[in-house]
C-alpha cells in the first residue's frame, strides 16, 4: 500500500537533550500517571482520545462540590454569587486563552460535538438553502461530516467533500476547485485525529471568506498543542472540547464572531437563554446566554478555566516545541520496525501516530499492549472516511502529551515489537 519512507526533515532527538523541559515535575502534576496497570506502569497514548487531569483541575472540581456547589445567574445568596463569578471568570480565561475580542464571543457548550451541531442548527438552518454548498474535507471527524449531512438534507444543500492525497493533506488545488458562490459554509480540522495532519488553515480561511462563505474551525485536537489566536485567524467559528485539553468532561467551547451569532437563532429554549417570556412572544438574552439554556455544566466551566491556567503555568509554546520531539523521535522508531506501517505522513503534523501492521488486526495490537501497561486507540477513530480512503478497516493509534517522555515510546516501541514476533 504505502511504501515506508521517514519525513522529510525529520530529525531525532535523544532523551538526554530534552533537560530543560520539567517533564519529570509535570508528571508529579498528574496524579493518575502513578498507576499500575496490568502490574506495569500505566503508559497512557491515548491523549487524542481524553487528556488526563493535573491536580489543580481535580482540586478544583472537588472544592467547588464541598464548598460553593450552588446554581449560576439565578440566586442573589453567597454561594450562588461565587458559582457565577467563577463561571464567567473561565469564559474570561477562554477569551484570553484564544485571543477573542469579547467573552460575548465564548458559548459553552458540551464539546466541539455539540458546538459543531449547534453551528449547523442554527447558523445553517437559517442560511442554507437549496443549492448551496457545504465545504468540508475528506479527513473529518464524524463530528464534522454527520450535523452537515443532517442540515443538508432539511434544507436542500449539498454537501462538498475535498480530498486529501496519500500523505493525508488536503489538495489544496482541489478544495480551491470546489470553492465558489454556491458556498456557503466550510468546515475544516485544523488538527485531524487519525492522521495528524496539520491543515493550512489560515489559507482556507481567507479563500473561504473570498467566496463569501463563513468558516469554521475544528479545534478538538488543536487547541491543546498550538497556540490559537481567532482574531488573527479570522475564523467565523471554532469549536473546542475541554477534556482533550487537560479538563473535565462535558464541557466545551462555540466560539463564534460577535456580528454573526447575534443574527443568528437560539440553539435550545429554556431558562437563561430568555431576557422575558410571554405567551405571545418571548425575546431572547443577550450573547453568550441566549446559546446556554438550562442549568450548565457550571463545575466543568471552571475546571476547564483551571485547566488553561494550568497549561499558562507551563507555557504552550513549551509544550508543542516538547511534543513534536516527542512525535519526530516516535515516529523514527516506530518506522524503524519492519513490518509497521504509518498511515498518515503529512510534512506537518502533530502528536498523532496512526499505523497498521500487515497481518494483525489493531484490536490486537491494543490489546496486547495493553498487557503491557500501554494505553492506545484502536478502530476507525470516528473518521470511516479515512479509513476508507486507504483501504484498510481500522488502525492504532498513538497520541502524545507533555506528560509523555521518549523513555515511554522506547518502551511502546519494545512492546511493538513482541507483539510482532508473537503474531509471526
Ligand atoms: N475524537 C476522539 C478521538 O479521536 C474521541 O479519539
Amino acid at each position: 500500500m504505502f511504501k515506508f519512507k521517514i519525513q522529510e526533515g525529520l530529525k531525532v532527538i535523544q532523551p538526554g537533550q530534552l533537560v530543560e523541559f520539567p517533564v519529570a515535575q509535570i508528571r508529579g502534576d498528574f496524579p493518575i500517571l502513578q498507576r499500575i496497570v496490568h502490574n506495569k506502569p500505566l503508559i497512557y497514548f491515548d491523549n487524542a482520545a481524553t487528556t488526563q487531569k493535573p491536580r489543580s483541575v481535580i482540586d478544583t472540581i472537588t472544592n467547588y462540590y464541598t464548598s460553593y456547589n450552588s446554581n449560576i445567574h439565578r440566586g442573589v445568596h453567597y454561594l450562588s454569587q461565587l458559582a457565577t463569578d467563577d463561571y464567567e471568570k473561565a469564559r474570561k480565561i477562554i477569551q484570553k486563552f484564544i485571543n477573542a475580542g469579547s467573552s460575548d464571543e465564548i458559548i459553552y457548550t458540551r464539546g466541539a460535538t455539540e458546538s459543531i451541531n449547534l453551528v449547523a442548527a442554527t447558523y445553517g438552518r437559517a442560511n442554507l438553502k437549496s443549492g448551496d454548498e457545504v465545504l468540508i474535507s475528506y479527513m473529518e471527524h464524524h463530528s464534522n461530516i454527520v450535523p452537515w449531512q443532517i442540515i443538508c438534507e432539511q434544507t436542500g444543500a449539498k454537501l462538498i467533500v475535498a480530498p486529501i492525497d496519500d500523505n493525508g493533506d488536503i489538495i489544496l488545488e482541489e478544495f480551491n476547485k470546489l470553492l465558489n458562490d454556491r458556498t456557503k459554509i466550510v468546515s475544516i480540522v485544523h488538527i485531524s485525529n487519525s492522521l495528524g495532519t496539520i491543515n493550512p488553515i489560515k489559507e482556507i480561511i481567507d479563500r473561504g471568506h473570498r467566496y463569501g462563505a463563513v468558516v469554521l474551525i475544528d479545534g478538538a485536537q488543536s487547541v491543546q498543542h498550538a497556540k490559537i489566536d481567532v482574531k488573527t485567524l479570522d475564523c467565523d467559528f471554532f469549536v473546542f472540547s475541554g477534556h482533550k485539553i487537560y479538563g473535565p468532561t462535558g464541557i466545551g467551547v462555540l466560539y463564534g464572531k460577535r456580528a454573526i451569532l447575534e443574527k443568528m437563532p437560539p440553539y435550545q429554549g429554556g431558562g437563561d437563554m430568555i431576557k422575558s417570556v410571554r405567551f405571545e412572544r418571548t425575546i431572547y438574552n443577550d450573547l453568550p446566554y441566549k446559546f446556554e439554556a438550562g442549568t450548565p455544566n457550571i463545575v466543568g466551566a471552571i475546571g476547564l478555566g483551571e485547566a488553561i491556567d494550568y497549561l499558562h503555568s507551563i507555557g504552550i509554546e513549551a509544550i508543542a516545541n516538547y511534543e513534536t520531539r516527542l512525535l519526530n523521535y516516535a515516529t523514527h522508531v516506530i518506522s524503524e520496525i519492519p513490518g509497521v506501517e504509518i498511515i498518515g505522513k503529512a510534512k506537518h503534523k502533530s502528536s498523532v501516530i496512526s499505523f497498521v501492521i500487515v497481518g494483525i488486526h489493531p484490536h490486537d495490537i491494543g490489546t496486547m499492549l495493553d498487557v503491557d501497561g500501554i494505553a492506545i486507540r484502536t478502530g476507525h477513530h470516528c473518521t470511516e472516511p479515512v479509513m476508507h480512503r486507504y483501504g484498510i478497516p481500522a488502525t492504532s493509534r498513538a497520541s502524545f502529551a507533555f506528560y509523555n517522555t521518549f523513555e515511554e515510546i522506547d518502551y511502546f516501541a519494545e512492546s511493538l515489537k513482541k507483539v510482532i514476533k508473537m503474531f509471526s
